[in-house]
């Protein structure tokens, strides 16, 4: 099963840099560099950004998109720093190119978008510039550039649910996996990923229960619910409203609730796509400020 997000005009190719979300995620210790070792549950869904690259005279990158004020435009985004590292592989086969990202995923929200826009660049790059990388290669370098940008390039060949370990680069597909009906929702709230892992005050914690094959939504929330996000609490320490952000989603007739990835945005699984709807309208009324986006993620069968 593969994700039909590519598009190509002749000149410009366009990819979707679908949202990530952790399903479960458990820090079970720490590596000597400080990284984090992590246990998790990652699905992405048919909701992100767009990433369009185009041959051009010289190097450009445009933003469109709500949240494109909010990213920086100069090196430091990813998407840049992807460009950069995969010219470094072959300079004389990398000519300018005008990269395009629209931005529709909240910045520092925990749903990987800084991560999936690099993975979504990287794969668009390798094909205009044809370079053939394979995919082992992308996921090297793709760590490079952050611990969940392997994962991401999962996602762009492959849309399937992965168990996750390491630090982030032990992506294994789950073979038994439903879609998932999700609703995702962020007050507004930034939550820089190094702070939280930072006031953690547990980093040894108890292994995932490893996942079998899950032949509907009820047994997916049936497993979740025995699982964790080790990161909640250290968010909740700084956004001490995110209890009553779970709280409002599970009311609003969830099936399962959980914060995703640092923070600081919530999702909740519903079994029936029509509650979900109905949540979603409701929250949306009552919160017209907040990110209230629905998604359907990929399964795997
Ligand atoms: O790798 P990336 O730059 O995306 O990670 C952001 C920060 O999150 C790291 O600097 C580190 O503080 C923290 N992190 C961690 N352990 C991981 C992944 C990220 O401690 N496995």
């Amino acid at each position: 099963m593969s994700i039909s997000v590519s598009a190509s005009d002749g000149a410009t190719i366009s990819r979707l840099a679908p949202v990530k979300i952790n399903l479960a995620l458990h820090v079970t210790g720490q590596r000597a560099n400080g990284y984090h070792e992590l246990e998790m549950i990652v699905a992405f869904g048919d909701f992100g950004d767009h990433i369009s690259v185009t041959p051009a005279l010289h190097d450009d990158f445009t933003v469109s998109g709500y949240y494109a004020p909010f990213i920086p435009l100069n090196n430091d985004n990813l998407v840049l720093k992807a460009r950069d590292l995969l010219r470094t592989q072959t300079p004389s086969k990398c000519p300018p190119v005008h990269i395009h990202l629209e931005k529709k995923l909240p910045i520092a929200a925990g749903i990987g978008g800084g991560s999936t826009d690099a993975a979504a660049a990287l794969t668009a790059l390798n094909e205009l510039w044809q370079l053939d990388l394979p995919y082992e290669a992308l996921l090297e370098l793709g760590l490079h550039l952050g611990a969940d940008v392997p994962m991401c390039l999962h996602s762009q060949q492959n849309g399937a649910p992965l168990l996750v370990r390491g630090i982030g680069e032990d992506l294994s597909p789950l073979v038994e996996f439903p879609a998932l009906h999700i609703l995702l929702i962020n007050d507004g709230t930034a939550l820089a990923t190094p702070t939280i892992f930072k006031a953690l005050n547990k980093r040894d914690n108890p292994s995932l229960i490893a996942p079998n094959a899950f032949q509907s939504i009820d047994e997916v929330c049936a497993y979740l619910r025995k699982t964790r996000n080790d990161l909640f609490r250290p968010a909740e320490t700084l956004a001490p409203q995110l209890q009553s952000r779970l709280d409002e989603l599970a009311a609003s007739g969830a099936d399962f609730v959980q914060m995703s990835g640092s923070g600081a945005t919530c999702f909740a699984i519903f079994s029936s796509c029509e509650n979900m709807l109905q949540a979603k309208q409701q929250i949306r009324q009552a919160h017209p400020d907040w990110f209230v986006v629905t998604t359907q993620t990929y399964g795997n069968h």
